[in-house]
């Protein structure tokens, strides 16, 4: 089946919910034992039926089994956000003295658990340049026990060699995590290209609508997924079943909404790229992109969200440009049906940032692309004016 086929089928069972096209929303906590026979054996069937609320209900279920189906995975677990999707999955796998390698790139909330919480229960951490290649084997250590990526990099939009990456590390014995939240598995196959555990904030283009947050670790193996959902019950992560509900509604439509977003971004960096006001756009599709090469191999699409590197460093006229925009709005995240942008300030160690110029962050929605550009070239003109202004004041 295409991938659009498996996202109207996956995860459905009408015959099982009175001819209901979508599952319904089934909210419990308790959930009830015929005897005390069946209650004190509830732990045979912990991973595969319902047990206890935490455990989710038919409403996760169907949508942990829409998405393991379309990354190509064994199971999905779900969690109550994308961050706590990306902390789940490395603490369940990792213990203290293990090493984990993490890019460089991460988002940055996932830098910090690593750098905060991690290193202080004995995890060592090491961030690494996401250009590495096959030179990661000269960072892998005896006790590397995950290799964790995010590609592209968040904010500077590095495209990772996953496929050399992830054979280096099987080969030593770590794991593979990657963050496939921006080309979602419609884009990018994880496990096809070596990877053990993929996560991917549901937040943003599953859900589609900037009005929930939810996460997903998918697994590889059966044996995997039951390493996370052990970790993240012990914790007591759960989404609610109403959130899945809303994610899987989202799902359906994700194959006309991602190509509409990829399109459109990609008109739009095209247009940035030729502006005099801007050094570089950061976007894996454009052919002079450093990355481009092994998006094309690797990807089967792009995404909506993309960096320009504006010449000026003048926060005033930036502040100028982007306050005045109608369209995009300022504001975190992506994949919502609404344009956004955001400053970014990349924080890095491996690779520090060092590019000059002031660089935005660009989420492209579903709006008229003329529209969009139209606010723009507004905003552009508005930075010329007040860099223009400046120029006059420092004479
Ligand atoms: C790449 C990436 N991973 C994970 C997350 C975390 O997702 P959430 O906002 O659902 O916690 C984000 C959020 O921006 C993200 O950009």
């Amino acid at each position: 089946m295409e991938r659009e086929t498996r996202l109207v089928q996956a995860g459905r069972a009408p015959e099982g919910h009175e001819g209901a096209v979508s599952p319904p929303v089934y909210r419990a906590s308790t959930i009830l034992y015929p005897t005390m026979a069946a209650y004190e054996k509830r732990s045979e069937r912990v991973y595969t039926s319902y047990g206890y609320g935490i455990h989710g209900t038919p409403t996760t279920m169907a949508l942990a089994e829409a998405l393991a189906e379309l990354s190509g995975g064994a199971r999905t677990l779900l969690l109550s956000s994308g961050l706590s999707a990306v902390t789940q999955a490395l603490t369940a796998f990792l213990r203290k003295n293990d090493h984990l390698l993490i890019a460089d790139t991460v988002y940055g909330p996932t830098r910090v658990f690593c750098t905060e919480v991690l290193r202080r229960y004995g995890v060592e951490v090491t961030f690494y340049d996401p250009l590495v290649g096959a030179d990661i084997a000269g960072l892998m250590r005896p006790s590397t026990r995950v290799v964790y990526l995010e590609s592209p990099g968040s904010q500077t939009f590095e495209v990772q060699d996953v496929p050399t990456i992830a054979a280096i590390a099987r080969a030593r014995g770590a794991l593979v995590f990657l963050d496939n939240t921006w080309a979602t598995p419609l884009h990018f196959r994880p496990f096809e290209h070596g990877v053990d555990v993929e996560i991917q904030a549901l937040t943003k283009f599953v859900a589609g609508h900037s009005d929930l947050l939810l996460g997903a670790v998918t697994t590889r193996t059966e044996e995997l997924y039951r390493v996370a959902r052990d970790g993240a019950s012990t914790f007591g992560d759960c989404p609610a079943p109403d959130l899945c509900y809303e994610a899987l509604r989202g799902l359906r439509t994700l194959a006309v909404r991602l190509p509409h977003h990829e399109a459109s971004a990609l008109r739009i960096a095209e247009w940035l790229a030729r502006r005099p006001e801007v050094a570089r756009v950061l976007h894996p599709a454009l052919p002079e992109d450093p990355g481009h090469a092994i998006w094309k191999r690797d990807f089967r699409g792009a995404s909506s969200l993309f960096g320009v590197l504006l010449r000026t460093k003048s926060e005033r006229a930036v502040a100028g440009m982007i306050d005045g925009l109608h369209l995009f709005k300022i504001g975190a995240s992506f994949g919502g049906f609404e344009s956004l942008v955001v400053p970014v300030r990349p924080v890095r160690t491996a690779r520090p940032w060092q590019e000059p110029g002031f660089l935005l962050r660009l989420h492209v929605g579903l709006e008229a692309v003329e529209d969009l550009i139209a606010d723009l070239d507004a905003g552009l003109s508005r930075l010329g004016t007040v860099l223009t202004q400046e120029r006059e004041a420092a004479r």
